[in-house]
């Protein structure tokens, strides 16, 4: 699939000649597949696809986001190819890449049903 995308998000910035280089692929996010660009961030992809939480806090349950978006904090940590704690922030994308959340608390897995057996 190629096109250019000349807005990943709402009111956002137009990427311009850029885009006509940026090839679309696709992979997946908590199993399911997803669209981003290829060598942009995994974080910024979900970001354009209206994803804000990346992760749920270890000890509270609370979620995760984007936090400095250069490397530094940790909070976008995700599994990305069986790889715990990868930063998504920094985690290009390419095609085929299996990115999920980590630490779901256990009362959203069964308020979803995604993770029931
Ligand atoms: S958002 Fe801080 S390391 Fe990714």
């Amino acid at each position: 699939m190629s096109g250019r995308l000349t807005i990943r998000i709402p009111g956002g910035p137009d990427l311009g000649p850029q885009a006509e280089t940026l090839r679309q692929v696709t992979f997946s996010f908590d199993g399911q597949p997803v669209v981003g660009l290829e060598g942009e961030p995994v974080a910024m992809s979900l970001w354009a696809l209206g994803y804000r939480a990346l992760g749920w806090n270890e000890e509270s349950g609370r979620q995760r986001g984007l936090y400095c978006a250069i490397g530094h904090c940790f909070e976008c940590r995700m599994t990305i190819d069986g790889q715990r704690d990868q930063r998504a922030c920094c985690y290009p994308v390419r095609e085929g890449l299996a990115v999920s959340r980590q630490s779901k608390p256990v009362d959203l897995e069964m308020q979803d049903g995604m993770d029931q057996v």
